[in-house]
């Protein structure tokens, strides 16, 4: 793949009559809410290691925050994003709210079951928003792979299992969480912690890794000061939601 400045398309016209264009050339897709860091770069260099060209959609989708202030404080840093993208992303898709939800989001997707759990049951609605959004960017892109953060555990299963239930023509790739030095898992969100807070974070992963059990791990967090919306051992993984200096972690680590 040549490396060049990607194509902004912030029309979904102008993509859409782009797509037919590609022919035969495998894609892969790393849809995102911006804010990129080394976390994405690593979905994008792997996508770019795998495909022809490699679609980057950068859209804060407002279906799925259930709390309104939580969409607001979402940072935005476009000329940073596109400065990552370069060399990386061959199109970025850049759509307004508008156009993703012509229907007022009268059609969504959604599950019945593991959506309700975890993140879902402390997000009400979360999980309905992130699957619409998905179904709609891999019904736009066509995509032949699309790349997911381990990260975000429970958004990944959910997708695989969209993918599956509706026959959707596209590979999931699930790609290993990328960690700062501390161990705090790479998110957009923790650009809104203070330094002080950026650095106390990274108790949050070491507890759950080494906490003996999942109630253990709860209690050591409170201890350090953080709020504990759950957390939960899972198919050979320990899952945790905390909060601390007002902005939401998540983690996923591997027991
Ligand atoms: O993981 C995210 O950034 C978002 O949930 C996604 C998959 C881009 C959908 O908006």
């Amino acid at each position: 793949m040549k490396t060049m400045t990607p194509i902004l398309y912030r029309n979904l016209d102008a993509w859409r009559g782009a797509r037919p264009i590609m022919g035969g050339q495998r894609i892969g897709f790393v849809p995102t809410m911006g804010a990129l860091h080394a976390g994405h770069r690593a979905l994008l260099e792997r996508a770019r290691a795998e495909n022809d060209r490699v679609v980057l959609s950068i859209f804060v989708n407002p279906t799925q925050f259930n709390d309104l202030a939580d969409l607001e404080k979402y940072p935005q840093t476009l000329a940073q994003d596109l400065a990552l993208a370069e060399g990386l992303a061959t199109d970025v898709l850049m759509p307004t709210a508008q156009a993703m939800y012509p229907d007022n989001y009268r059609f969504r997707a959604t599950e019945l079951e593991l959506s309700r759990e975890l993140e879902g049951a402390h997000r009400p609605g979360h999980f309905d928003g992130v699957l619409t959004v998905v179904l709609k960017l891999l019904n736009l892109v066509q995509p032949h792979r699309a790349y997911f953060g381990e990260k975000d555990w429970q958004q990944l299963q959910l997708v695989r299992g969209m993918v599956a239930a509706l026959f959707l023509p596209v590979e999931i790739v699930a790609c290993p969480t990328v960690r700062e030095e501390s161990g705090l898992a790479m998110s957009s969100r923790n650009a809104r912690l203070s330094e002080q807070g950026r650095a106390h974070a990274a108790h949050f992963s070491r507890i759950l890794k080494e906490a003996p059990d999942a109630a253990g791990a709860a209690l050591e967090l409170k201890f350090a000061g953080f709020e504990v919306d759950y957390v939960e051992d899972r198919a050979g993984a320990r899952l945790g939601a905390v909060r601390l200096e007002g902005v939401r972690l998540i983690d996923h680590v591997r027991l």
